[in-house]
């Protein structure tokens, strides 16, 4: 379907009291107006979404160009500024002269971040076919149990749609009617030029308000209809802290609810947190309190304990995560144990059957399939062959303070206790190293090796505690 669409983005979100424009904020780790973006950008290919900037515009302008360059997809967002704040129909006619007069205009905020695709597809279907050259205007509107501060759907006898009336310019009677403005529309574009150019400021507010042209489309002639979401959280808007934590957990909950779906073991679908896309397979488990980053897949069968986080990362069928465990940019293999408390950083792959232990950190290294390393390490810019042993403490000295070195341990490698690997360093297949060493040099396959001081016993008298000098000694 070929249309304008205007993301509204200008206001200034007072009531979030934050430095952050309010469309910045971020629901589900993503700034609101991304995923206002991400739906308009899915409703058709050709989209140019223009996006009417004002409070905060530079922060704005940043993240759109810093956006553009992430996701290719985004690289047809224009922007128009809103010098100054008169209203949302003030606020459209920004973005007017950016827009094709033979094509319908959606309206959409950026700060009501969880429409569908599938509500503004009937919508905009809902505008089209009518017989005349323009298409009709749709609305979309929802009955609210609370419906305060939302501008009311009036409707006449007929229940045909009459005006849109502001909260504050409302009487009694009319602040009565639970039907809304979501604000979210598709107008013919050619009146709304006509339309927006005479909008008058006589409101409570003094603000040019882009609902008032639904009366003079009444007046014009033209066919108002109207739609409604499926779910409320479609629709609601973000207008404090209070609105957005809650429209968090609400998305949340959702997310986990699709994962239960899917046979997804989930242990409680209020304290999980998806900040981006999770895959699972099946008889996937997930215990409470994990955060999920970027794109993140659990094959068959994976088993993640509590509080865990996990970032742009694939582990592979039967593997575990322990309590506490932070993996982000990894590859993990099939029927590794990884945690609790460990820490894998990006560029690490890991293969089957790898062990990682609590505290030990793995960074930008590979690992072959059943080698371990299950307590207390650092293993950096590293190839770890298959079934080594790295022993508590061992350290890989990677970084000379000004460049990073890469250490190289080849297949069925024991690494004894507390031994520095200083890098660039080698050590051979099936060599061993004794405990404490201090690695230099490369160690060659196949034999112990070991650097440590030679271990004496002298005879000695341990000191005794001295006997305080009393004061009061005759
Ligand atoms: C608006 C609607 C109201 C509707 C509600 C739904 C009007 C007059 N009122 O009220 O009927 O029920 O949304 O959430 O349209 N904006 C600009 N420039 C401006 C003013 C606003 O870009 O000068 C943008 C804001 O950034 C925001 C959107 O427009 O994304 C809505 O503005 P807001 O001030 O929140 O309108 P509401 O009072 O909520
Ligand atoms: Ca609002």
């Amino acid at each position: 379907m070929n249309m304008n669409i205007v993301i509204l983005a200008a206001g200034q979100g007072k009531r979030m009291k934050s430095a952050l424009p309010k469309v910045l904020q971020p629901l589900a780790g993503k700034p609101l107006l991304e995923h206002v973006l991400e739906t308009a950008i899915s409703l058709s290919k050709s989209a140019e979404p223009i996006v009417v900037i004002g409070h905060g515009a530079e922060h704005v302008n940043a993240f759109l160009a810093d956006l553009a360059i992430r996701d290719l997809r985004f690289k047809k967002t224009k922007t128009v500024l809103q010098k100054e704040q008169k209203g949302t129909g003030h606020a459209l006619l920004q973005a007017l002269p950016k827009l094709n007069p033979d094509l319908p205009t959606l309206v959409l905020y950026g700060d009501v971040p969880l429409t569908t695709k599938e509500t503004l597809q009937g919508l905009i279907r809902l505008a089209d076919g009518v017989r005349s050259k323009e298409c009709a205007l749709s609305l979309l509107t929802q009955n609210m149990s609370n419906p305060t501060g939302y501008g009311r759907i009036v409707r006449d006898h007929d229940g045909l749609i009459n005006a849109i009336v502001e909260e504050k310019d409302a009487s009694t009677s009319v602040k009565a009617i639970s039907e809304i403005n979501t604000g979210i529309m598709v107008l013919p574009t050619r009146s709304l030029a006509k339309w927006l150019k005479s909008l008058k400021t006589k409101n409570a507010q003094g603000e040019y308000y882009l609902t008032d042209v639904i009366a003079m489309a009444v007046r014009d002639g033209v066919p108002i209809r109207s739609a409604q979401a499926r779910h409320e959280h479609e629709i609601l808007g973000v207008n404090s802290r209070d609105q957005l934590a809650d429209l968090e957990r609400q998305l949340q909950r959702q997310r986990a609810n699709a994962l239960l779906d899917l046979g997804v073991t989930v242990f409680d679908p209020e304290r999980i947190d998806i900040r981006g896309e999770l895959v699972c397979g099946q008889d996937v488990w997930i215990d409470v309190g994990c955060v999920f980053e970027g794109r993140v897949k659990l094959a068959a069968g994976v088993r993640v304990g509590p509080y865990c986080i996990i970032k742009n990362t694939e582990i592979a069928a039967g593997s575990e995560v322990g309590a506490f465990t932070h993996i982000d940019g990894a590859k993990i293999g099939s029927d590794a144990r990884i945690g609790p408390y460990a820490r894998i950083r990006p560029g690490s792959e890991l293969a089957k059957e790898v062990h990682i232990g609590n505290f030990v950190e793995v960074k930008n290294s590979k690992i072959a399939a059943q080698s371990k390393a299950n307590h207390l390490a650092y293993v950096g810019d590293s190839l770890v062959g298959a079934r080594v042993n790295v022993g508590a403490g061992t350290i890989t000295c990677n970084y000379d303070g000004v460049n990073k070195h890469q250490t190289i341990i080849e297949d069925d490698v024991f690494i004894g206790s507390d031994t520095q690997l200083v890098a660039p360093v080698r050590v051979g297949k099936g060599a061993t190293l004794g405990a404490g060493t201090t690695l230099t040099k490369d160690a060659p396959p196949g034999k112990l090796t070991v650097s440590r001081a030679k271990q004496v016993s002298v005879e000695w008298q341990r000191p005794v505690k001295m006997k305080s000098k009393s004061t009061k000694a005759k």
